[in-house]
């Protein structure tokens, strides 16, 4: 009795947690809305795609774990907190569609850049930039380059580098060294991570690169709820680190609040 009172449950979560791992939905929950920011820009962003239809045929394709979005507003939110824009570059590192850098066009950034493995998301990515330049065209024009985020370069001076939960631990500490070598040989730049759903913040945090400067778990806007992996959410959390030698004047007590993983690998909370 008590054992299936226990193992009933467990099942239940263990197969909803291995959909979601994949960018497969339950049976009980609705395939996601339409975003509003879709028919705001008349670009397409929208929908949760399995890493099974994003092959590239690279190595890094074992470490991909899906397509979705970030919530826009989240991010304008944390954007905004950010200072000279004029001075840096946004770099979205596994950009898919392209969601996060519309929303990057609305800031003065000096370039706006996404990477992105699966060929497929690359075209869409482009097709959705060249829709945005077109109708603001004093808006910084958004590149988007097809590739493994190990393989190109990151671009010369200060830079924001934006990830929402891209691939798995393997792939991001290789990514996390990476930048860590690349404030290193920069001295005098400006490195910000900014990390949606932060589920492996512990790399950032351990780096002698980084310091955080802010976490916290935002509500979705109305009119988001639905469109994201889990129909069920109405806020994600987002966390930002800064290149030690700028972050020692912004820390503030936000950017020690803890984050909890919950379940393991997949979401992350900043805990209050
Ligand atoms: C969760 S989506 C985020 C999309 C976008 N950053 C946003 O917030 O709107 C993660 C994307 O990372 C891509 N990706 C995964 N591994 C990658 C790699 N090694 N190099 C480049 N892109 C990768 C996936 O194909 C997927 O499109």
């Amino acid at each position: 009795m008590y054992r299936s009172l226990f193992i009933v449950p467990v099942s239940i979560t263990m197969h909803r947690l291995q959909n979601r791992l994949f960018g497969r939905r339950t049976d009980d929950e609705p395939a996601p809305l339409r975003h509003p920011i879709d028919s705001q820009y008349g670009i397409d962003t929208s929908g949760v795609i399995s890493y099974t239809q994003l092959s590239s045929g690279k190595a890094a394709d074992k470490y991909n774990i899906c397509y979705g979005g970030s919530q826009p507003s989240i991010i304008r939110k944390t954007l905004a907190g950010l200072a000279n824009h004029h001075a840096l570059t946004f770099l979205d590192l596994g950009c898919g569609k392209g969601r996060a850098l519309a929303v990057a066009s609305e800031f003065p950034f000096r370039r706006i850049v996404g990477v992105e493995l699966a060929p497929s998301l690359v075209s869409i990515a482009k097709a959705n930039a060249e829709v945005l330049r077109s109708k603001f065209p004093d808006r910084t024009p958004i590149e988007v380059v097809e590739g493994d985020v190990l393989a190109v370069p990151i671009p010369t001076g200060s830079v924001v580098v934006y990830f929402y939960h891209p691939f798995y631990r393997g792939m991001m500490k290789k990514v996390a060294r990476k930048i860590e070598k690349f404030v290193k040989s920069n001295s005098g730049i400006d490195v910000f991570v900014i990390y949606y759903n932060p589920v492996y913040f512990d790399i950032f945090d351990r780096s002698k690169k980084f310091r955080r400067i802010f976490a916290k778990t935002i509500e979705f806007e109305p009119g988001e709820k639905g469109t994201g992996p889990s129909y069920h959410d109405e806020s994600d959390a987002i966390a930002v680190w800064r290149s030690a030698d700028g972050a020692t004047a912004d820390l503030s007590p936000r950017s020690y609040a803890e984050i909890k993983v919950v379940p393991p690998g997949w979401r992350a909370f900043v805990v209050k």
